[in-house]
């Protein structure tokens, strides 16, 4: 591969080009392949070391990390606040440095507070992937969407993209919207006012009130968990009132185009956001997602923790 990877961290989808974006989509189609192998290990990664430091819940993104670095034979540790020294009072800084002293070549960090992994950039040796940072960013998810989108739609110009539900507390979102713009993409997004940030329009977004519209005509309809462990409450007025004006069912779904794919980052909750039979109809590409989940992370781990990067 002759283009590089400039950066030695990816601590979110602002600081990357669209050159980036692509150069990791092309790269995961080659890791891709690996997971689809008998046998599925190759021996990039051997002798690098990976540390899985996850302070809030999760499965998918935990779990295909743990998986994308075994595949390239990196040992890779987890470390998750209820079992780690946080519990005991450590700072945030104190832990960092101490796994620091350990030598990771990667550092993967979830976190509940905004600007974590870029923290956790300026006192670590190791390079430093974001795995979600409180409503901040995500942005290997916005990439596994876009390699999913891309897999489908073969090009993002001119895609319109529906983004619908609890949009403000979403980091997956935030993510979602900065790289399918960088793409060339279009993006819609509708929710309940209260759940739509101000000034959303300034990213290059069109915003409805009603689900309708913003579903109407769509090439992608991706809908959002309600992130209820970081609202205040009273945003909304319940689940039930939520889910008729802007879960996604089978009804609305049919105002999209007739081949238009439907997206959810996981965790679901099935009927309030997505009705079951969206989710698991066959327009559904939400496995796929955490499929490519996989390969966009070793893609990423191997540009981290290999040769590649030149910064
Ligand atoms: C998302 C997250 O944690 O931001 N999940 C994920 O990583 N797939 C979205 C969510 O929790 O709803």
């Amino acid at each position: 591969m002759t283009r590089t990877f400039k950066h030695r961290h990816l601590l979110g989808i602002e600081e990357l080009e669209a050159e980036d974006i692509f150069l990791l989509l092309d790269l995961s189609e080659r890791f891709l392949e690996i997971s689809e192998r008998p046998l599925k290990k190759v021996p990039t990664l051997r002798g690098k070391t990976v540390i899985n430091l996850f302070m809030e819940s999760s499965t998918r993104t935990r779990g295909s990390f743990e998986i994308a670095g075994k595949r390239l034979s990196a040992d890779v540790i987890n470390q998750s606040s209820s079992g780690s020294s946080s519990s005991k009072g450590e700072t945030l800084l104190d832990m960092a440095k101490n796994l620091g002293a350990m030598n990771p070549d990667v550092v993967v960090v979830r976190h509940r507070a905004a600007g974590t992994a870029h923290f956790l950039s300026r006192h670590l040796d190791a390079s430093i992937v974001n795995a979600g940072d409180g409503m901040h960013e995500h942005p290997t998810q916005a990439l596994l969407d876009c390699a999913t989108i891309r897999r489908h739609k073969k090009q993002f110009e001119g895609l319109e993209v529906a983004i619908l539900g609890d949009v403000s507390h979403s980091r997956v979102a935030r993510s979602d919207i900065l790289a399918l713009t960088k793409l060339g993409a279009r993006i819609r997004v509708a929710g309940p006012r209260t759940l739509l940030p101000i000034g959303l329009e300034s990213l290059g977004v069109e915003v409805f009130d009603r689900i309708e519209s913003a579903i109407e005509g769509a090439d992608v309809v991706m809908a959002l968990r309600l992130q209820e462990e970081r609202q205040r409450s009273g945003l909304i007025p319940g689940n039930r009132e939520f889910s008729r004006f802007f879960g996604v069912d089978n009804s609305r779904l049919a105002l999209a185009k007739p081949d238009a794919i439907v997206m959810h980052p996981g965790p679901m909750n099935r009927g309030v956001e997505i009705s079951p039979e969206v989710a698991d109809g066959p327009r559904s590409v939400i496995l796929e997602q955490v499929t490519y989940g996989v390969a966009v992370r070793m893609a990423i781990l191997y540009l981290m923790a290999g040769s590649e990067s030149t910064e």
